[in-house]
C-alpha cells in the first residue's frame, strides 16, 4: 500500500438545517484519509452552524459580495486544498468562476428525480407538493455534478421510492431524507476514492 496517499479534503456548502451536512460529518468522522476542514454557510442564523461548532470545523459565513464579486471563496478553497465541494441544501446560485475553478469537483443533492422537479424555486416542500399534484407514481433523490444551470449537471446517482395514496408532502420529505442520508456519504466516498 502507498503510505503517501494524500488526504482527501471536503468543503460543504449549506444554508439551513444542515441535516445532510451533519450526516456526512458523522459518516467521515472515523474514516482516515478523508477530512472536512471547512463549511460555507449562506445564513448566519442557520441551525447547521450549531453542528459545525460542535465538531470544531471552520465555518465561513458567506456574503454575496465575496461570492459573486471576488475570488475570495476560490482562494479559501484552494488554500485549504479542497478536493471536493459538497452542496447540502445550499440555496444560493453557484457563480461560474467557482464552477470553472473546480471542474467535476462540485456536487449537489436534490430531493426529486431530476431532470423532473428541478430548477429555480423547486426546493423543499414545493418539490413534494408538485410530485403529488401531478399524481406521480414514484419520486426519489438525485446526486449530480454542478454546472452553470440550476439542477442540470450530469447525474451521478439516483434512488427511487414509490408514492402511496396515503403519502403527504411531509411523509415524502421524510422518506426522501432517509434516502439522502443513506446514499450521499457513500457517493461522496466513492468519488473521493476515484480522484487522483
Ligand atoms: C435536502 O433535502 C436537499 O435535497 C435539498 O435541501 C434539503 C436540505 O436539507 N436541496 C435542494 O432542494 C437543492 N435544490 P438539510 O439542510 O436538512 O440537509
Amino acid at each position: 500500500m502507498n503510505v503517501n496517499v494524500k488526504e482527501k479534503r471536503i468543503a460543504i456548502f449549506v444554508s439551513g438545517e444542515g441535516t445532510n451536512m451533519l450526516n456526512i460529518i458523522k459518516y467521515f468522522e472515523d474514516r482516515t484519509g478523508i477530512s472536512i476542514p471547512l463549511v460555507f454557510c449562506s445564513n448566519a442564523n442557520a441551525k447547521a452552524l450549531d453542528h459545525v461548532r460542535e465538531y470544531n470545523i471552520d465555518a465561513y459565513i458567506l456574503n454575496k459580495e465575496d461570492l459573486y464579486n471576488s475570488d475570495k471563496i476560490i482562494n479559501e478553497l484552494q488554500d485549504k486544498d479542497i478536493d471536493l465541494i459538497i452542496l447540502a441544501g445550499f440555496m444560493w446560485m453557484i457563480p461560474d468562476n467557482l464552477i470553472t475553478a473546480f471542474p467535476d469537483q462540485m456536487i449537489n443533492i436534490h430531493p426529486a428525480l431530476l431532470p423532473q422537479y428541478g430548477g429555480k424555486g423547486m426546493y423543499g416542500k414545493k418539490v413534494h407538493e408538485a410530485v403529488i399534484e401531478n399524481k406521480e407514481s414514484e419520486t426519489g433523490m438525485t446526486i449530480h455534478y454542478v454546472n452553470e444551470n440550476y439542477d442540470e449537471g450530469k447525474i451521478i446517482f439516483q434512488a427511487k421510492l414509490p408514492i402511496l395514496d396515503s403519502d403527504t408532502p411531509e411523509s415524502i420529505a421524510a422518506k426522501v431524507k432517509e434516502l439522502e442520508f443513506e446514499h450521499y456519504p457513500k457517493v461522496i466516498e466513492d468519488l473521493l476514492l476515484n480522484l487522483n
